[in-house]
């Protein structure tokens, strides 16, 4: 059983035959089929393609394939030129020199604010339930500790879990309780779909609308020892009814920062 509340038609497909193994084994653990060759029966196929593990839709609107990688222009741009601590993310986390915080993300997603944080020198824990973007970001950290460039940080500072965070947070110890839980859920349907990324799309259709985002808030004021930080659209509500302790708002969204 894959996604509960998913609506879409998914299979592996065995794009190189030496990956045979390791496509059975995933198309095992999702519980969906094992397909031969391209084909258009399912809106998505999954495949271990030369550079890494590939989420393709078979459709033609023009998404592009979706792959998790920690190298990607995108990301190498980000860690390059994002502005280092003084960043928008950086300052809702509350990084300062000499502070190396603990964080939960708890919505890894691709895991892409997950790894700036790892970079930044956070201690990060990702935590997501959607088994697919589980088995991309699985990938893409295999690949990376087995890369020159990045193994120290992804050994040092990023550890993965495929797990509901509010199961996860319901049973930590207190002793594990980390200084900063970071959420990032889906942002509300109503949101304009001009300004929701095509990528974005395909991940709300892989995991869903996120309903319980509420009550994963609830469970982190709980947890986190300094802060749990909120990014939602710009002109989005608060999520639930206490009010942040402050926010740092950028062009499209911001950041509710809720301080212990
Ligand atoms: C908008 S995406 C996060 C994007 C991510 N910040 C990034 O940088 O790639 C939200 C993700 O949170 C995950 N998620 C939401 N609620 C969750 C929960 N309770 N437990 C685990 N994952 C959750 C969803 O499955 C989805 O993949």
């Amino acid at each position: 059983m894959i996604d509960s509340n998913k609506s879409f038609s998914i299979a592996v497909c065995l794009a190189v035959p030496d990956q045979h193994d390791k496509s059975m084994r995933l198309s095992q653990k999702l519980s969906i089929p094992l397909v031969s060759h391209d084909t258009d029966e399912y809106e998505f196929l999954l495949l271990y393609s030369a550079d890494g593990l590939t989420l393709k839709h078979t459709g033609e609107n023009g998404f592009e394939p979706i792959m998790v990688s920690f190298t990607s222009p995108t990301m190498t741009y980000r860690i390059k030129y994002g502005g280092g601590r003084s960043q928008a993310l950086a300052r809702a986390v509350g990084l300062k020199k000499g502070w190396q915080p603990t964080v939960i993300d708890a919505t890894a997603g691709l895991g892409r604010d997950g790894f700036i944080l790892a970079c930044l020198g956070c201690h990060v824990h990702m935590l997501e339930r959607s088994p697919i973007l589980a088995a991309l970001l699985e990938d893409a950290l295999q690949r990376a500790s087995g890369s020159e460039q990045l193994s120290e940080i992804i050994e040092k500072s990023m550890r993965f879990s495929e797990t509901d965070s509010i199961d996860f947070l319901q049973k930590l110890q207190q002793e594990d309780y980390p200084d900063v839980i970071y959420l990032d859920p889906m942002y509300p349907e109503r949101i304009k779909s001009s300004l929701v990324k095509k990528e974005m799309r395909i991940l709300r259709g892989l995991a869903g609308n996120d309903k319980d985002a509420e009550e994963l808030l609830t469970i982190a004021l709980v947890r986190a020892r300094n802060r749990v930080v909120v990014k939602r659209p710009r002109l989005a509500q608060t999520l639930g009814s206490r009010a942040p302790s402050h926010q740092i708002i950028g062009k499209t969204s911001r950041f509710d920062v809720y301080l212990i």
